[in-house]
């Protein structure tokens, strides 16, 4: 069977296939990390490189957790994805960080120690990062995401001022700004091509596009105007990583039910592989029995993964399989 899996057919393809990994702690599951060793390639952190995870008091860095995927993707010959230096979301920040209000220059010196100090600890580590998630607005009307903290002590310079410090601490890694709901032609993709344009033209060191590609059954995108979006990007010069893949489906899916998310994931694949440069896929988790998306949800969606919670895979997996055998 090896050469059947996910893993095997990506490789001759020459693509990263990855998924989120966990960190469960004293909670380790071996057959979660042997579908993960069997499965993908790439992998990154659903936490474990995020701001509080790893900087949970000013000035004093926690690696552990992060150290330990970075080696568990080394020992099962995977790239890693690092995720995140700049987001605003309070699940990611630490209290020290939110306890307060901040100047734009300890704002500023705040964002360069922590920047400096991921990059410089994961240098060579890490073949891509996402330095700035979720900065834009959802609706149109503001550009940026009001409710960010960096952007209310900073303004919006902090964007290209995280990326240029990311590019001096680890000039090789790729550097990306990576968000969610601009995977296909919209207002907030179209937001991103012109935060991205204008960087560009500003000389900042951004080389990547993060779609996170979660998306709701009932309002996935249309795989051309997807194929559409990566390729204005890529007119830019940029690559594009599909970061984050789960296609979320209401309620308790029957068999049947199962076959539509499987086109999903199947025809976003077949965009990535189809574009001049997208050559990462990678899902946020990759069996149910760890997915975010019951919980964010309050339990409305669920089984948004390849692999059901006992690691059998589904119409998604096989869907996935059978485009890349192609
Ligand atoms: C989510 C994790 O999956 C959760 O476990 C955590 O509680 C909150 O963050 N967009 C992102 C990811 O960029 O970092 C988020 O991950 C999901 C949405």
């Amino acid at each position: 069977m090896a050469d059947t899996t996910l893993r095997e057919l990506a490789r001759r393809k020459g693509m990263y296939i990855g998924a989120a990994k966990r960190h469960l702690g004293q909670r380790a599951d071996p057959e979660y990390e042997a579908a993960l060793a069997r499965e993908v390639n790439c992998t990154v952190g659903e936490t474990q490189m995020k701001f509080g995870p790893l900087h949970a008091e000013r000035g004093r860095f926690t690696f552990n957790a992060a150290d330990e995927l970075v080696q568990f993707a080394h020992d099962h010959g995977m790239a890693v994805r690092g995720h995140c230096l700049v987001w605003h979301h309070p699940s990611s920040l630490p209290p020290w960080f939110r306890r307060r209000e901040w100047s734009r220059e300890e704002a500023l010196d705040v964002l360069r120690d922590h920047i400096q100090t991921v990059l410089h600890h994961f240098g060579g580590k890490c073949f891509a990062w996402d330095v700035v998630n979720e900065g834009l607005a959802d609706e149109k009307g503001t550009f940026y995401r009001e409710e960010s903290p960096w952007l209310e002590a900073i303004g919006p310079d902090y964007i290209a001022q995280a990326f240029r410090w990311a590019h001096e601490a680890d000039p090789e890694t790729q550097l990306f700004y990576n968000d969610y709901e601009m995977d296909a032609v919209n207002g907030k993709s179209d937001r991103a091509y012109r935060l991205v344009r204008d960087l560009l033209d500003d000389g900042v060191p951004i080389h990547g596009i993060g779609l996170q590609g979660h998306i709701k059954l009932e309002e996935a995108p249309g795989p051309e105007s997807v194929a559409e979006n990566i390729a204005r990007f890529n007119d830019l010069g940029l690559t594009v990583h599909l970061t984050e893949v789960d296609v979320w489906i209401k309620g308790e899916p029957s068999e049947e039910d199962l076959q539509r998310p499987a086109e999903v994931y199947r025809d976003l694949l077949q965009v990535a592989v189809e574009a001049k440069d997208c050559p990462a896929f990678v899902t946020w988790g990759l069996s149910d029995k760890y997915s975010w998306v019951p919980k964010f949800t309050g339990g409305e969606y669920g089984a948004a993964l390849p692999l059901d919670e006992n690691y059998h895979p589904k119409p998604a997996y096989h869907a996935l399989c059978e485009l890349l055998g192609r």
